[in-house]
């Protein structure tokens, strides 16, 4: 059977190209080995396309990411834009490209490779054989909430506000996401939320709750964001997966991947439209951009991603994740993960490792 696929490549700023380039090679060997044919088309996106077009996210890449069968991105930002208007600043592609593909749902794994467990920054024990998912919703909530902005009031202050709003249909199919992932998993949901506080999130806990009925073989408890915040650095192997907020989502999935040792390890992939997104979670490391530091794993691993959740091909997910996990066992190290014995290698020379173990 022969497998045409479409990929969009979005690599970005600061380390972003950096680590794209190694996820194309991946992606070569992978097309090579597989017999597949893909078309990969890259079109800037965040500083770079402000830098060449005027806007972070210009029509065309737009379109190209529309009309892809998946989208790969590498990161956006850096000290460059931080002073430019808000809605060219290049996050703003990002909630763009979001919102635009309909990617309601963003799935953040914490796992943890045997190999890595030392440098956690937890003690072994806590964190060995760690395996969460995070589902965090993408496309709603405080971010994209209206009415939003800064006013200035009669007496001359200004005021700031966002508005956090969440729909009954939001809820219910981030919801059935969380659950119906747990079903292939530990079969586990805890959603977060600070239904104490926030009547919203009381929406939210009500809402996940009576969907539950359609998931008896599923268990369901519900965390306040405070405690979760606090329960995933006491016991973080409680918790199989988490479903939560865009807000809190984008918090706590940060302090999850911190777990396994660095953010430099974790992929993403935003799901829900017709064409998926992935990218790792980490972002543009100005500070290291373009000195071979960046670590590729997590892009080769969003890799492993497209190919599960949008390409249906699991089996290549886990060729991908197999590989990385053998050159990790062969003490090959980023300077991120880097520790004492091992083998310090570049970006390059990391990818050149993962692409040894695929071609085996
Ligand atoms: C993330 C990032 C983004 C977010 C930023 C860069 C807009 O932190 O993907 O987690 O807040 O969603
Ligand atoms: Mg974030």
């Amino acid at each position: 059977m022969s497998y045409k696929f479409t990929i969009a490549l979005l690599p970005g700023d600061g380390i972003g190209p950096e680590v794209i380039q190694e996820a194309v090679k991946v992606l070569r060997v992978l097309e090579n080995n597989l017999g597949l044919d893909l078309t990969l088309n890259e079109v800037p996106v965040g500083g770079a396309a402000y830098e060449a077009e005027g806007h972070p996210l210009p029509e065309n890449t737009l379109k190209t990411a529309q009309s892809a069968d998946a989208v790969l991105l590498g990161a956006v930002g850096g000290p460059k834009w931080e002073k430019i208007d808000f809605s060219l600043r290049p996050e703003r592609a990002l909630l763009g490209l979001r919102s635009s593909l309909k990617l309601y749902a963003n799935l953040r794994p914490a796992r943890i490779f045997p190999a890595l467990v030392d440098a956690s920054s937890l003690k072994r024990e806590l964190v060995e054989n760690l395996d969460i998912l995070v589902v965090r919703e993408l496309t709603g909530g405080i971010y994209f909430g209206e009415p939003r902005g800064v006013e200035t009031l009669p007496d001359g202050s200004r005021k700031g506000f966002n508005t956090l709003v969440y729909a009954e249909d939001e809820i219910k199919r981030i919801a059935r996401i969380a659950f119906d992932v747990a079903r292939k998993r530990n079969k586990k949901v805890m959603s977060v939320d600070k239904a104490n506080v926030l009547e919203v999130t009381g929406l939210w806990r009500e809402v996940v709750t009576e969907l539950h009925v359609e998931y008896p073989d599923v268990a369901l408890d519900h965390m306040y964001v405070d405690n979760c915040a606090m329960q995933l650095v006491r016991a973080p192997k409680q918790f199989d997966v988490i479903v939560t907020t865009n807000m809190f989502g984008d918090i706590l999935s940060d302090e999850a991947s911190m777990l396994t040792g660095s953010i430099g390890m974790l992929p993403s992939a935003s799901v829900g439209g017709d064409t998926g997104m992935y990218e790792p979670i980490h972002g543009s490391a100005p500070d290291i951009a373009g000195k071979g530091l960046a670590n590729p794993l997590a892009t080769i691993l969003s890799v492993g991603m497209m190919f599960k959740y949008s390409f249906d091909r699991e089996e290549v997910d886990t060729k991908i994740e197999s590989a990385v996990e053998s050159v990790l066992d062969q003490g090959f190290r980023t300077r991120d993960i880097m520790q004492e014995g091992m083998t310090e290698v570049s970006t390059t020379e990391m990818g050149d490792r993962v692409i040894a173990e695929l071609e085996k």
